[in-house]
């Protein structure tokens, strides 16, 4: 069993993070701009008095990795019904005759929740996906002194004490083996690993859309080799690349951000969008509200769309107005 940690962290959310990266672009092109208009070459050393030219961004012409020959046990289907609980664990007696809201898919996290929560999920007809961050440390997990700190990064901005990870160390991919074990023990159908996208954060760590494909590909061997369904967190930018490998997005924020088209691909391919709003600063809204992020995003017309509040506690409404709130053991 692993024991609860006392400050449970808040859901992930990588929005606020990428502000810090357009800032931190911005500063770079500023940088080489005012360093070519200056004359001073970027590069040290002697060899020549030309100056670097900026290396033009690489395109992302990334080729669809190949599908696995495995399948998991179980795959979710386009449009099915969920809701997602991180704060806390849901409370739920191994007696119960009924969860609400009464949904297709619970995302819970791997952690906090018991193999008896899982099992009576099951029990209740529902499939279970499992929570866990897959790209950054957090202090207060079981493993957290598994890591090493050369595993870290920067701090994740806005998430004190929590650190981007380096996808490509041996150690940390070892951890992450061990937590799809984990999944696997406690009966997950399914595991949402967060963090996947520090390539589009300030990570420290010059972390790359390639490693985070590589990290993906290394991701899904470990889950199919115990059958377990894979989810994409966000990370738009490889979908193409991964799409093969993952069974289901689980996605923050496109209606507000307007990028519900990205994830259109993963409805394509028989694929559901696990898809997350956070209107009004985390607020619970209104009805008119409500429609703003569902009916307004045509784009999103078969996504599976909650509305939540930022901290991911029991509450939740849907596009159809209907608002509930799960239990949840405090801890
Ligand atoms: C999607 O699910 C909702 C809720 O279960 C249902 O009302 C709707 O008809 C479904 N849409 C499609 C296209 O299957
Ligand atoms: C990860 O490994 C790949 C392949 O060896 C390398 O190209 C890349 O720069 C590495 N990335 C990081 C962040 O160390
Ligand atoms: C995944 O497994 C395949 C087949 O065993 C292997 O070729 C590949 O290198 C593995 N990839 C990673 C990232 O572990
Ligand atoms: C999202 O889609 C738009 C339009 O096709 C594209 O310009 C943009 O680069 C995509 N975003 C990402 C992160 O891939
Ligand atoms: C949603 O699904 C329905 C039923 O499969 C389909 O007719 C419609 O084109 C889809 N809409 C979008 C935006 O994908």
């Amino acid at each position: 069993m692993s024991s609860k940690p006392t400050n449970p962290p808040l859901a992930r959310r990588s929005r606020r993070k990428r502000i810090g990266l357009i800032v931190c672009a911005v500063l770079v092109i500023i940088v080489i701009a005012l360093a070519i208009g200056l004359g001073v070459g970027l590069t040290r050393g002697g060899s020549g008095s030309t100056p670097s030219a900026p290396s033009s961004a690489p395109t992302s012409t990334v080729s669809p990795l190949p599908s696995p020959t495995v399948q998991p046990a179980w795959t979710p289907t386009v449009n099915s019904t969920w809701q997602i609980v991180l704060e806390n664990p849901l409370e739920l007696s191994s007696d119960a005759a009924s969860i609400t809201p009464d949904v297709e898919v619970y995302d819970i996290d791997l952690f906090t929740n018991g193999a008896e929560v899982i099992s009576t999920l099951h029990k209740l007809g529902k499939k279970v996906i499992c929570y866990f961050s897959a790209g950054s440390y957090e202090p207060d997990r079981p493993d957290s002194g598994d890591f090493k700190d050369a595993d870290k990064g920067k701090e994740m901005d806005g998430w004190p004490g929590e650190y981007w990870l380096n996808l490509n160390s041996t150690n940390v991919r070892n951890i992450m083996t061990k937590r799809v074990e984990l999944a696997a023990q406690k009966g997950c159908d399914a595991v949402d690993p967060d963090n996947v996208d520090g390539y589009s954060n300030n990570n420290g760590l010059s972390l790359t859309p390639a490693d985070s494909i590589a990290f993906l590909s290394f991701l899904s061997n470990a889950t199919l080799t115990h059958k377990l369904s894979l989810g994409l967190k966000n990370a738009a930018a490889i979908i193409d690349a991964v799409l093969p490998l993952v069974h289901f997005s689980v996605n923050e924020q496109c209606a507000q951000y307007a990028e519900c088209s990205n994830f259109t691909a993963f409805i394509t391919h028989h694929k559901p969008v696990f898809h997350i709003e956070y209107p009004d600063a985390g607020k619970k809204v209104s009805t008119t509200q409500v429609n703003d992020y569902c009916g307004a995003a045509a784009d999103a017309a078969n996504f599976s769309t909650v509305i939540k509040l930022t901290d991911l506690d029991g509450w939740v409404e849907y596009c159809n107005y209907a608002a509930f709130t799960t239990l949840l053991n405090s801890s």
